[in-house]
């Protein structure tokens, strides 16, 4: 007999509105993220347009890609901006410190600038503090978006762009306790109300990223010492990667073990909130950014350009992040999945002109109508799995399950049977009306660990799939490895 499940919808009890940014990307220097995902130059044979690829940037403008991250990462903090920008084949080549090789600087501001504009996205900068100054990031901030007659706005008008872009999100540094300068937590927060002094002074709308980190110590540490000058971060950021065994042979504890990331995640996101819901008395809102986050596999090194399989279960568990994502709507202010193209959980594949959209991509296609829409509560009364979270032993529900509520009132329902092998018969309902009837849309696969192949017919995507109401309610057998999202009358 199939596991079963309860899904309860309450609308009218909100986690607030789901900021289109939860559902954000990041694009580093790095393997063959920029350098053939998004750059290859105006005279490949692969169709471009000033030197960035069209297949690529227009998938991500079909999911309406809201936010991209970049230059790093660790690139960040060894880049300097002016290096990019210019005449292309002046432009200086420089070793890549952090991943090997080097980057002729061919893909630098305005590139990046203009393939955001192409896919419809904000874009988001992260500042070099490893090995930069406050007067370097500053500079960027005036060359990017101050609209008066200086040396740096005369520069970026020579260069190609009279009118400013507004970029609105910085970040003061990334990983700052490691690859992004080794400091401690007290040294970074001078160094953030250094840059943060200046840069906001330049362009007070800009939004500052300032670094936190998931180790128990740096955000107490780095919020007291900052604690007089909160004023000055919109967001703290963190990171966490999930790794379980081999990307694509993986034992049933290890796939589980993947998804129990999902609950570390959490647990990093409320520790974050918590604190810095503890030094915001006053409620100002910091956002908690969770700027890189994804599965992280073993095939993912140095050599490989931190390439990896991209399988039905790393689907999954971008389906179940993204339901905790939405669940967590009133303290996220962003998310960035690691990495858009190519590296690690990446939604695209290339191989020379063919592209390939993982699994991945099709969970952030489906959860489209999300985006900025009103999280409401979703219980779940499912059966469930032991998973270890840290130390602890934790219920992982088999089904998981989000829900919103767009202006018109429309419910989108988001729901993931984990299981890697049954099916579950579940009943979702509202707790306050009936369902007249659903439209949906399902994924599944043959395998856990089957993935699609750049220049062939993804063996992977989405389908419509019927939906069966009986009594204002639905019943439906969810299959394993599947994510369906259900728009619902009422
Ligand atoms: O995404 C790969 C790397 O992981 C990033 O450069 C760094 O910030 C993180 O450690």
């Amino acid at each position: 007999m199939s596991p079963t499940a309860t899904v309860t919808i309450r609308r009218d009890l909100s986690y607030g509105t789901i900021r289109p940014h939860l559902y954000g990307h990041f694009a580093e220097h790095l393997g063959r993220c920029i350098y053939e995902g998004v750059w290859v130059g105006e005279k490949s044979s692969i169709p471009n347009e000033n030197g960035i690829r069209k297949d690529t940037v227009a998938a991500l403008g079909r999911i309406d890609a809201p936010v991209i991250r970049w230059p790093g990462g660790c690139f960040a903090d060894a880049y300097h901006w002016e290096d990019g920008i210019g005449e292309r084949a002046r432009r200086p080549r420089r070793p890549n410190h952090w991943w090997s090789g080097e980057d002729t600087n061919a893909f630098g501001t305005h590139e990046f600038l203009e393939a955001c504009e192409r896919i419809g996205a904000q874009p988001y900068i992260c500042l070099n503090v490893g090995s930069g100054t406050p007067q370097e990031a500053l500079n960027w901030l005036e060359y990017c978006n101050y609209a008066g007659d200086t040396e740096y706005t005369r520069r970026r008008a020579a260069n190609g762009r009279p009118k400013p872009w507004h970029v609105k999100y910085w970040a003061v540094g990334n990983e700052s306790w490691g690859c992004g300068g080794s400091f401690t937590a007290t040294d970074y927060a001078k160094e953030f109300r250094r840059f943060a002094t200046y840069l906001k002074r330049l362009d007070p709308g800009a939004e500052l990223i300032l670094c936190g980190h998931t180790a128990r110590d740096w955000n107490p540490e780095l919020l007291e010492e900052l604690r007089d000058h909160l004023h000055l971060v919109n967001h703290l950021s963190i990171h966490r990667y999930t790794s379980a065994g081999d990307g694509c042979t993986f034992t049933v504890d290890e796939y589980w073990r993947l998804m129990s990331g999902v609950r570390v995640m959490e647990q990093d996101i409320l520790a974050a909130a918590g604190l810095l819901r503890a030094y915001t008395r006053d409620h100002r809102f910091i956002g908690v950014s969770l700027d890189e986050w994804g599965a992280w596999h073993p095939q993912a090194t140095v050599e490989t350009g931190l390439s990896q399989p991209n399988t039905l279960r790393d689907a999954l568990f971008a389906a179940s992040s993204l339901n905790m994502f939405n669940r967590h709507a009133d303290v996220l202010s962003m998310t960035n999945i690691a990495q858009t193209i190519n590296v690690l959980q990446c939604l695209i594949v290339t191989d020379g002109p063919d592209i390939a959209l993982t699994p991945t991509y099709y969970v952030y296609e489906l959860y489209r109508p999300h985006m900025g829409a009103n999280a409401v509560v979703a219980d779940v009364d499912a059966s469930a799995v032991t998973v270890m979270v840290g130390h602890e032993q934790r219920a992982l529900p088999i089904l998981d399950a989000s829900a919103s509520k767009d202006t018109e009132g429309s419910l989108t329902v988001s729901v993931v049977n984990r299981h890697p092998s049954d099916a579950v018969e579940a009943r979702l309902r509202l707790d306050d009306g009936q369902v007249v009837g659903a439209e949906a849309t399902q994924m599944t696969g043959p395998a856990a660990n089957a993935e699609n192949a750049a220049g062939k017919e993804p063996l992977i995507r989405p389908t419509n799939c019927t939906i069966e109401v009986r009594g204002g309610e639905i019943a439906h057998l969810f299959p394993p490895l599947s994510v369906t999202v259900m728009r619902l009358r009422t």
